[in-house]
C-alpha cells in the first residue's frame, strides 16, 4: 500500500496456511521480504515467502524478470537452513535478469547522477538518479518491451537460441557500455551464453508452464496466494513516476504477470505500515528529516524498526503515515482489508502525526499526486493523535490494546474505508494480531 518494505514477507507468511500455492508475479530480486519463524529471520528476494511451508507450491510468475544467481543463491541458503525447496516452480516465460542489465542499471544511475551533480546538486523532483537497487530490474524489463534480445527462462534451455539472442542484446548495447569501469565480461557472447546455459540447466527442474499450472490451480478450486513485490507507490504506471520500479507492483498486475484472469481475484490484502518509509529518491511528503525535532523523531523511527533495506542495507527514509497515499492504493488494488504492520514502533512518540490531506496549489486535497514534479511540491496537512506509551508488543487481540492505539486503528479504517483486519506488533509470526 506504500513504497515497499511494509512487511509483506511476515503477512504472506502468516496467510499462506490458507492456501495451496504462493505464486509472485511482478518484480525481481530487487525485493526483499524478511519472515521471522521461531526467532529465526529469512530473507528472501525472489522466492515466494510461501516456500517455508513444506507443502506449499511456490511460483515464480512470467511478470517476474529472474536473476538466476540470486535465485540459486536463494536456494542454496534455505537448504542449508534445512527448508524444503522441492515446491519451487519458476515460469518458463519469465525474463532473465542478465549480466549486462545489471551493468546498465548502474551506468544508468552514475550517469543521472552525474548529471545532475553538473546541473546544480540539488535532488531534482524529476530528473535525477532514481536510486534503484542495482538488481537490473529496469533494464531487463526494458529489453522484455524492446523485445529481439530479450532471454526469457525457456530460452536458457535452448542453446541455439539464447546465443543468437545474447549476441543480438550485447551488439546493441556495446557501444554504450563499452567504456564503463569492470564490464568487459557482461559483453562477451562466448562468456554470458556459457553462463546463460549453466543457468539453464540448474533451473531445468523447476520451469513449468505457470499460466496452465495456475489457472489448472484456480479451476480445480485450489487457493492461490498472490504476492505482490515493492510496493503500488512504485507502481510504473500508478506511483510517483519516474521514481517507480518497472512493473506492475499493484493488483492489476496479477493478469499479465501470472496469466491468471484478475476477476479470479477474491480478497485483496493490503499491507501498510503504520508510518511512510521509502528508499531511494523521489517525493515523500511525510518525511521528517533535518536537524530538528523532525529529524530526530525519524531516527528514532528508523532504529526502532529497524529500517534499513533488507536487499541493499541502505537507511530507508522515514516519515509520519500518509493516508492520501494509502487511500490512493486501496482504490488502485480494489483492498479489502488492511493488514497494518510495525504498530510497536510507534509506542512512546507523545503526539502521532497522520496526513489527511495535501496543500497543493494554494488549494487542499485529499487526492493522491502520482506525478513527482506535482507531490514534490505538495505540502502535508495532518490530524494529530496523543500518542500511547505502552508496549504493544505482547498483545494478542484488540482489546489488548491501549485505547490509543485502537483510536489510531479506527481512525486508519474510517479514512481509507476498509477494514484493518491483521495488525502486526513485532516481526515474529506469533506477534499478530486477527481477533
Ligand atoms: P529498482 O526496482 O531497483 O529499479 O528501483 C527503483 C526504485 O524502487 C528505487 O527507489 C528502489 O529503492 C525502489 N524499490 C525497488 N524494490 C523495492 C522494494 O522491494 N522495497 C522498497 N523499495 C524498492
Amino acid at each position: 500500500m506504500q513504497w515497499g518494505d511494509e512487511g509483506k514477507g511476515k503477512i504472506v507468511d502468516l496467510i499462506a496456511p490458507q492456501h495451496d500455492a504462493v505464486a509472485r508475479y511482478n518484480g525481481g530480486a530487487n525485493a526483499g521480504h524478511s519472515v521471522v519463524v521461531k526467532g529465526e529471520r529469512f530473507s528472501l528476494h525472489l522466492i515466494p515467502s510461501g516456500i517455508l511451508y513444506p507443502s506449499k507450491l511456490a511460483i515464480i510468475g512470467n511478470g517476474v524478470v529472474l536473476d538466476p544467481d540470486k535465485l540459486q543463491q536463494e536456494i542454496d541458503g534455505l537448504r542449508s537452513r534445512g527448508v524444503d525447496t522441492s515446491g519451487l516452480i519458476v515460469s518458463s516465460r519469465a525474463h532473465v535478469v542478465m549480466p549486462y542489465h545489471k551493468a546498465e542499471d548502474a551506468a544508468r544511475e552514475d550517469s543521472l547522477k552525474k548529471e545532475r551533480l553538473s546541473r546544480d546538486g540539488e535532488q531534482s523532483s524529476v530528473v535525477s538518479e532514481i536510486g534503484t537497487t542495482r538488481r537490473g530490474i529496469g533494464p531487463a524489463y526494458a529489453e522484455k518491451v524492446q523485445r529481439s534480445g530479450a532471454v526469457r527462462v525457456c530460452d536458457l534451455l535452448d542453446p541455439e537460441t539464447l546465443r543468437e539472442k545474447i549476441s543480438i542484446a550485447i551488439a546493441t548495447k556495446r557501444a554504450s557500455l563499452v567504456d564503463q569501469p569492470g564490464v568487459a565480461a557482461t559483453l562477451d557472447v562466448a562468456g554470458v551464453t556459457d553462463w546463460a546455459l549453466h543457468a539453464g540447466e540448474n533451473l531445468r527442474p523447476m520451469v513449468q508452464d505457470t499460466t496452465y499450472l495456475l489457472n489448472n490451480l484456480v479451476r480445480a478450486g485450489k487457493k492461490v496466494l498472490f504476492e505482490s513485490a515493492n510496493g503500488t507507490l512504485l507502481d510504473v504506471d500508478h506511483g510517483t513516476y519516474p521514481f517507480v520500479t518497472g512493473s506492475s507492483c499493484s493488483v492489476g498486475g496479477i493478469g499479465p504477470g501470472t496469466g491468471v484472469p484478475v476477476q479470479r481475484v477474491g480478497r485483496v490484502t493490503g499491507v501498510m505500515k503504520a508510518y511512510s518509509t521509502r528508499v531511494g529518491a523521489g517525493p515523500m511528503p511525510t518525511e521528517l528529516t533535518g536537524d530538528g525535532e523532525d529529524g530526530k523523531i525519524g531516527d528514532r523511527i528508523r532504529t526502532r524498526g529497524r529500517e534499513f533495506g533488507t536487499t541493499t542495507g541502505r537507511p530507508r527514509r522515514v516519515g509520519w503515515l500518509d493516508l492520501v497515499a494509502v487511500k490512493y492504493s486501496a482504490m488502485i488494488n480494489g483492498t479489502t482489508g488492511l493488514a497494518l504492520t510495525m504498530l510497536d514502533v510507534l509506542a512512546g512518540f507523545d503526539t502521532v502525526r497522520v496526513c489527511t490531506k495535501y496543500e497543493f496549489a494554494g488549494k487542499q486535497t485529499d487526492r493522491f499526486l502520482p506525478d513527482s514534479a506535482s507531490l514534490s511540491a505538495a505540502r502535508p496537512i495532518y490530524t494529530d493523535f496523543p500518542g500511547f506509551s505502552e508496549d504493544v508488543s505482547a498483545a494478542r487481540s484488540r482489546g489488548e490494546l491501549p485505547p490509543r492505539a485502537r483510536a489510531y486503528i479506527e481512525f486508519i479504517e474510517q479514512t481509507v474505508g476498509v477494514p484493518v483486519d491483521i495488525v502486526s506488533v513485532g516481526p515474529d509470526r506469533a506477534q499478530t494480531i486477527t481477533s
